[in-house]
């Protein structure tokens, strides 16, 4: 099983097997409030109906059509309605199927995109430590969680790390973005100037870091990776998997931070988590400088055999007319100061040494127990999925990321019940 401990698992099972609106049901009959939207994507709760029509729909129309060479109008329509929402300057779409394959092809594109303006040179990637971005190659070479890197040999060459931005010290119980930390955006200045700007190709950050533990960028960070990266043309990534489709409580966290990249890497909340898709957006300026030579040759050799698959498509435009209709886009930020009440009511019981929130995304941090880190963590998600409450922990790190129709009254439900949880934890 992926990234769950398996022994334990099969020692004593939790089994989804239905699903509505805010709650999952569990094999056992239960109904538990899911907390996390499945895993940060089922953004407009469970089993919509626009959307399980749309799928329905799509599969007996046009179930499949080559990716390669041939179109359907759905991936069009898609990647058009994407591109009205996206901010201004990110003009054209490559589709993918996960996360992990959003950010190999954007870092492929940053690649080649140097190349075909005839800089070649710029080889180099740059991520940050504690950054997530998937599992394949690419992805842990320029993220930061040592778990996940430890294993898999030298990795792509070429790949520095700038510092990530979690000071529990100076920043702990931030309501929002945290005061103190912008400075470290000038780490950047320094990797450039050991490797020289001629060597690199892009940067890429995740506007707020969830997977590692939802760690909140300081006012100005990002847009100071944006001067810097601007100056000496680099591309700038954001890998919004998670801030995407309304987690922040604005679509993207582009739109959140007032920061635009070159390169956009979206997934899970693009079709709900209902159908595997992701989406890379990239400027017209990166599109365009593809678009020479002969045209019956293939401008850029990359692609998967399901990128834009009609049924994933007709998934994805159900979700966001889902979106559109409820405003579900936005809801993130009418619901953020319950939201940000509600956590930080957390403080001060037991263990827990740091509260984060932004849009529809918090944090709990607890220390851990000493010689045995994560169990603590571990043990908190067992309880809660007892008590009728799904959690995700990533170390000693609570991480909560709700689906985005949630109502005040399950806020105080999933706040109560940690609260009674950390009361007893071990
Ligand atoms: C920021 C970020 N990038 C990439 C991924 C990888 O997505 P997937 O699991 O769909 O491959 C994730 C998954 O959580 C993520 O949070």
């Amino acid at each position: 099983m992926p990234f769950t401990a398996n022994r334990q698992f099969k020692k004593s099972p939790r089994m989804f097997v239905a699903a509505k609106d805010m709650h999952y049901t569990t094999s056992d009959g239960r109904q538990v409030l899911d907390g996390t939207a499945g895993l940060w994507c089922v953004n407009a709760g469970h089993a919509r109906p626009r959307i399980v029509e749309a799928i329905a729909k799509q599969a007996a129309e046009l179930d499949y059509a080559p990716a390669f060479q041939m179109g359907h109008p759905k991936a069009f329509e898609l990647a058009n309605r994407l591109v009205d929402l996206t901010p201004d300057g990110l003009d054209h779409v490559l589709f993918t199927n996960s996360g992990s394959e959003s950010v190999e092809t954007a870092l492929k594109v940053a690649l080649a995109y140097q190349k075909v303006i005839g800089q070649g040179s710029r080889t180099r990637l740059i991520g940050r430590e504690r950054g997530y971005h998937g599992v394949n190659f690419g992805g842990i070479s320029v993220g930061g969680i040592v778990a996940n890197r430890k294993m898999f040999g030298t990795l792509l060459t070429g790949v520095d790390h700038m510092p990530h931005t979690h000071n529990i010290k100076q920043n702990a119980f931030s309501r929002g973005e945290p005061e103190h930390g912008v400075d470290l955006a000038d780490e950047l200045e320094r990797i450039v100037t050991l490797h020289d700007a001629s060597t690199i190709a892009a940067v890429i950050v995740e506007p707020v870091a969830g997977s590692t533990g939802v760690l909140i960028p300081p006012p100005g960070y990002l847009k100071r990776l944006r001067d810097i990266t601007k100056k000496h043309g680099i591309l700038l990534i954001f890998d919004e998997v998670i801030t995407g489709y309304g987690r922040l409580g604005t679509p993207f966290g582009a739109d959140y931070f007032g920061v635009t990249p070159d390169i956009m890497v979206t997934a899970k909340g693009l079709t709900n988590g209902v159908i595997p898709m992701g989406a890379v957006m990239v400027s017209k300026e990166i599109h365009d400088a593809f678009m020479t030579g002969p045209e019956h040759l293939i401008e850029f050799f990359h692609g998967y055999t399901y990128s834009g698959n009609p049924v994933a498509s007709a998934a994805g435009l159900a979700t966001l007319e889902t979106y559109k209709e409820e405003g579900l886009l936005s809801r993130g930020a009418e619901l953020a100061k319950a939201w940000e009440d509600g956590l930080h009511s957390l403080k001060g019981l037991p263990h827990v040494i740091d509260i984060r929130n932004i849009g529809l995304v918090g944090a709990i941090e607890l220390q851990p127990i000493e010689g045995a880190p994560t169990k603590r963590a571990f043990s908190a998600f067992l309880k809660a999925y007892e008590q009728g409450v799904l959690i995700r922990t990533t170390g000693d790190i609570i991480a909560l990321s709700p689906p985005l129709i949630i109502s005040e009254s399950q806020i105080d439900q999933i706040v109560s019940t940690l609260a009674g949880i950390l009361k007893t934890l071990e």
